[in-house]
C-alpha cells in the first residue's frame, strides 16, 4: 500500500548507515510500489557532489548491498535522489535545504539524522533555525541516545526544542525486524503461550545477540561505547521488554510504550554490590574466524590500555508479580563462535513423572524465537518414540522457519521503520521515558565497573566469551543453550 506523499531528507547521506541500510532499504520500498510518484529523497553531506555525483554513489551502494538489482527500477529510484551540500557544524546549507523543501509545504517532512549523536542536537538547532521544520515535520534518530542518563537528557531536551515528543523517532531497529514483531504475534495472537507466560511455569530466559565479526573500521566509536551501551542498553533491553511486557490494550504506541516502560522500571539494580555477581565482561583476544586467523580487540584499536568490553553476560531480574524469581539471562558480544540472535523461554519441568526409568529422560519443554539467521520458531517437546519397543521418549523440535514456510524476501528492519515514520506510526520506536528508564538501570553498572578493579575478561576470538559467562548460568544449575 502506498504510503502518503513525502519529502525524506538524508543527514550523513555519504555515510556507512546510508550506504549499507537507508538506500537499500528505499530502493526496495520504491520497487515494491509503496512510494508514491513524487516522493523525494534529499541527501545532504558534507561532500561537493552534485545531484548527479550523488546518484551514481547511490548506484554504487546499491550495487553492492541488494541482490537482483532491476535496471528500470533503479532507474526510477535514482531519479527521486536530489543533493544537498550542507557542513552542520558552521550552519552553511541549511537556507539551500530549505528553498527545496519548500517547494511543496503540505507533505510529510522527515529529517533522518544518520550521524554521529553528537551532530543530533546541531542539526535539529540548524533546521529549527532555518525555519525548515513545520507541522508535517518528523525526525529520526540512532541509537545510542546519549552515553548514560545525563547525557541522552540533554539531547533529548534538545531535540524537544524544536520538535514534539510525536515527532521524534527514536530507531532501534532490533524492533523493526521481522521476527521481533512475530514475537508480539506469538504472545497475543495465539491462546497457548500467554496462560503459561509467568513464574508458575516459566524457569528462565535467555537472550542472546552473538555476532561473529570484531569492532572493524568502527573502533573508533566503539571504544567509546562497549557492548553494554552498544547493545545492551538498547537491543536487548527492548527484546527482554517484548519477552516480559503484559499485554498492551491495543497495538497502538503508547499502550505498547507504557507496558515495556513498567518493565524497564521493575528491573532490579545492579550496582557495585552485586555487579560481580550478576555480570561478566569481556574483551576478545586474537583466534579464529570463519574466515582464518584474526587479531585482538586491543590490536585492532592499537591501543593497549582499552578496558572498553565486547561482551556482556549478565543476569536481569524483573521484580514484579508476573516475573518474581525468574532470571533473564542476556549476552551479546562481538567475534564470537557464531552470529545468532535469539531468545529462549525454558518451562519448568512437569511436576510428577508416570513413565519408569526405562523411558528416558523427559527435558522441560522451550521455546526458541530465533531471530537471526534463519528466522523460524520452535518448541521442542517430548514424544513417545515410533516403534514397538516400549514407551521411549525423545524430545523432538516442532520447527517452523520462515524461509520454508513463506517464500518470500525476509524485508530489511529499516524498510519497515522508515515507512512507519512516513506513516507516522510509533509504536516500534522508543519513547523518551522508556531511553531514560534503560539509561537509570545501565548508568549503576557502567559506574560500577569503571571504579571496579576487575578488567575485562579475555575470551579467544571464535569462542562463546568468557568462561565465567558459562559459570554465572551454572552456577544457578542451568546452562546456555548451545552447550547443552
Ligand atoms: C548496532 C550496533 O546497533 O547493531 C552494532 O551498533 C551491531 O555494533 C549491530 O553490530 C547489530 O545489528 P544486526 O542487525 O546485524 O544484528
Amino acid at each position: 500500500i502506498e504510503v502518503e506523499e513525502f519529502d525524506l531528507v538524508v543527514f550523513g547521506a555519504s555515510g556507512d548507515l546510508a550506504h549499507r541500510k537507508l538506500l537499500p532499504a528505499l530502493y526496495h520500498r520504491d520497487a515494491d510500489g509503496q512510494l508514491p510518484a513524487n516522493a523525494r529523497i534529499i541527501c545532504s553531506a558534507r561532500r561537493d557532489y552534485t545531484d548527479d555525483d550523488y546518484r551514481n554513489y547511490a548506484k554504487a551502494a546499491l550495487k553492492e548491498h541488494v541482490k537482483d538489482l532491476d535496471d528500470e527500477h533503479l532507474s526510477l529510484f535514482l531519479d527521486r535522489l536530489r543533493y544537498v551540500k550542507i557542513d552542520v557544524a558552521s550552519g552553511e546549507g541549511f537556507d539551500d535545504l530549505k528553498t527545496i523543501l519548500d517547494e511543496r509545504t503540505d507533505v510529510v517532512r522527515a529529517f533522518y539524522l544518520a550521524v554521529g549523536p553528537d551532530l543530533f542536537g546541531t542539526i535539529c538547532e540548524n533546521l529549527g533555525k532555518a525555519g525548515a521544520v513545520n507541522d508535517h515535520s518528523r525526525v529520526v534518530i540512532e541509537k545510542p541516545i546519549g552515553k548514560d542518563g545525563a547525557s541522552a537528557k540533554a539531547l533529548n531536551e534538545t531535540v524537544g526544542s524544536v520538535f514534539k515528543e510525536e515527532q521524534i523517532f527514536r530507531i532501534d531497529h532490533y524492533l523493526g525486524k521481522e521476527t521481533v514483531q512475530n514475537l508480539m504475534a506469538l504472545r497475543f495472537a495465539n491462546a497457548l503461550f500467554e496462560p503459561l507466560w509467568n513464574a508458575a511455569h516459566i524457569d528462565h530466559v535467555q537472550i542472546t545477540v552473538a555476532e561473529s565479526l570484531g569492532v572493524g573500521g568502527r573502533a573508533g566509536y566503539y571504544d567509546t561505547a562497549g557492548a553494554l551501551r552498544d547493545m545492551i542498553q538498547n537491543h536487548l533491553l527492548q527484546l527482554l521488554c517484548l519477552v516480559a511486557m503484559e499485554p498492551p490494550e491495543s497495538m497502538n504506541a503508547d499502550s505498547v510504550r507504557d507496558e515495556k516502560l513498567k518493565v524497564l522500571k521493575a528491573l532490579a539494580p545492579i550496582d557495585e554490590h552485586n555487579v560481580d555477581k550478576m555480570t561478566v565482561r569481556g574483551q576478545y583476544r586474537a583466534g579464529a574466524s570463519a574466515g582464518g586467523a584474526v587479531p585482538g580487540y586491543l590490536d585492532e584499536l592499537g591501543n593497549d590500555e582499552s578496558r572498553t568490553e565486547t561482551f556482556v553476560a549478565l543476569k536481569a531480574e524483573i521484580a514484579n508479580w508476573r516475573w518474581a524469581g525468574v532470571p533473564f539471562y542476556l549476552r551479546t558480544g562481538k567475534r564470537l563462535a557464531q552470529r545468532v540472535s535469539e531468545i529462549v523461554v525454558q518451562f519448568q519441568p512437569i511436576p510428577h513423572s508416570i513413565f519408569d526409568a526405562e523411558a528416558g529422560a523427559i527435558t522441560a519443554n522451550r521455546l526458541i524465537i530465533r531471530l537471526q539467521p534463519d528466522e523460524g520458531v520452535q518448541m521442542q517437546i517430548m514424544i513417545k518414540d515410533p516403534g514397538p519397543g516400549g514407551m521411549r521418549l525423545r524430545q523432538v523440535p516442532l520447527d517452523m522457519s520462515f524461509a520454508d514456510a513463506f517464500k518470500v524476501r525476509n524485508p530489511d528492519a529499516y524498510e519497515r521503520l522508515i515507512m512507519d515514520v512516513i506513516r507516522g506510526n510509533q509504536t516500534l520506536f522508543m519513547r523518551r521515558d522508556e531511553v531514560d528508564a534503560a539509561w537509570a538501570w545501565i548508568d549503576p553498572i557502567q559506574s560500577a565497573w569503571a571504579s571496579s578493579k576487575n578488567l575485562p575478561k579475555g575470551y579467544t576470538s571464535g569462542t562463546w566469551g568468557p568462561s565465567a559467562s558459562i559459570a554465572l548460568v551454572e552456577r544457578d544449575g542451568r546452562t546456555w543453550t548451545e552447550d547443552d
